[in-house]
């Protein structure tokens, strides 16, 4: 493994609502725990990471690990309409010390989905002012938080209402939905309820774009010299048969934020599995076809695919910044690890520009509509005590990060 440039970003990724616990202001909390949830169970404690923080990030840093993906919530900073907490921006900031303090680039994720209860109530994103809050809120980061940051990223997969439009919004699922949205309004005392992970892109990705870009220029305006990129989710795309429709479904995919990453600092590649795409659209995997817990096909070889995609169609540095498998056998993690890096190293033989590797994730932890049942961590949490212990996947991918890297990256501006 040696062939990874010493200054190679090695690093493990987290989310905010997924590992904290008690995020009790934001869309999500309410949403798990309406009657007519269509979460598998709530978040409730998480990891408990809002006061472990020093714990995973020293266990990172022993592991091997060079850089710590992490979000900022901004539930807790903004609680209501323009009342910033004081309090909550000194948490993150003690968590950006900590990271420092134990030779961690921290990377921050300033919208991993969860938005305050309010702005889901007054009708999120899908509000034409909405662009005007996030950069509000990216202000208020950016003054308390920028000097401490070494990537910041706007939006986590900022494509992911396209993603996900074919499962959530299927005629199947959307009833249980609206009944969910709507139950959340209600206790709001409001007519609308819009969740990022939960809208459509029709509703949302105009202003989600404006957002982006108005967070970028409040960034870059404020103190810090962190580097600022979008994360995408990608999928290998593999066409099937004459007349398939691999480019348009290609295409479809990711709507404007290719573009959009183009000016961006890094994109931030954050890849799962293959779609294979046939002449009529997606292809139903064979029985027989290797899955990951999550039902989706097992498919190392997808990492080094999207990356080479990028890398031609957007042309930044790239920084792979979530990439893993929901399995409770360890053994497929070390497995899927090895493979994918492989093909990493074909991608930097030829040339690309790949700045980096963040695997998610650091921890076992609340995978969203379904509940603590997904493992992705590298790391186990006991769900009553709270007590983590490493994997060996952790330590697999731990030393070779390890033994490629000698320094923290600074900066990869280019
Ligand atoms: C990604 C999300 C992340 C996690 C992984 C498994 O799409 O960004 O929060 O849920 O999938």
């Amino acid at each position: 493994m040696s062939r990874f440039p010493h200054d190679f970003i090695w690093g493990t990724a987290t989310a905010a609502h997924q590992i904290e616990g008690g995020n009790v202001n934001s869309d999500f909390w309410l949403a798990e725990n309406v009657p007519e949830t269509i979460f598998r169970e709530p978040s409730g404690d998480a990891c408990d990471s809002y006061h472990r923080y020093p714990e995973d990030i020293a266990l990172a840093a022993e592991l091997g690990f060079n850089t710590h993906r992490f979000g900022i919530e901004w539930a807790r900073i903004e609680p209501e309409p323009g009342v910033f907490s004081r309090a909550a921006l000194d948490h993150y900031l003690r968590v950006l010390e900590c990271c420092h303090a134990h030779g961690l680039a921290p990377m921050v994720s300033l919208n991993h989905w969860t938005v305050p209860r309010w702005f889901a109530a007054r009708g999120g994103f899908e509000m034409a002012d909405s662009p005007d809050l996030f950069a509000r809120f990216a202000e208020q980061v950016s003054r308390h938080l920028g000097d401490g940051m070494a990537f910041v990223t706007t939006f986590n997969e900022a494509n992911i209402q396209r993603v996900i439009g074919s499962t959530f919004h299927n005629p199947k699922a959307a009833p249980g939905l609206a009944a969910m949205k709507q139950a959340c309004a209600r206790a709001c005392g409001s007519d609308r309820f819009s969740m990022v992970l939960f809208a459509t892109a029709e509703e949302i990705e105009a202003q989600l774009v404006e957002a982006h870009y108005r967070a970028a220029q409040a960034l870059r305006a404020g103190p810090g010299t962190f580097q600022l990129g979008v994360t995408i989710s990608m999928a290998e795309v593999e066409g099937v048969g004459e007349g398939n429709q691999a480019e348009a479904f290609e295409n479809d995919l990711y709507g404007p934020w290719l573009d959009v990453a183009k000016t961006a600092d890094f994109v931030g590649v954050q890849t799962y599995t293959r779609y294979r795409i046939g002449p009529e659209g997606r292809l139903r995997l064979p029985a027989d076809a290797m899955r990951t817990d999550m039902g989706y096909e097992y498919r190392p070889e997808a990492l080094e695919a999207t990356v080479r995609f990028a890398a031609r169609r957007i042309g930044r540095p790239i920084i792979v910044t979530e990439h893993g498998i929901a399995a409770k056998d360890d053994t497929r993690r070390v497995a899927l690890i090895d493979t994918a890096l492989e093909g990493l190293q074909r991608c930097l033989d030829d040339g690309i520009d790949l700045r980096g590797y963040v695997h998610w994730s650091l921890l076992d932890n609340f995978e969203w509509v379904l509940g603590y049942g997904m493992r992705f961590g590298l790391i186990e949490v006991d769900r009553t005590s709270f007590a983590r212990t490493p994997k060996p996947s952790a330590r697999h991918l731990g030393q070779i990060a390890r033994s490629s890297r000698a320094n923290t990256p600074s900066s990869i501006k280019g």
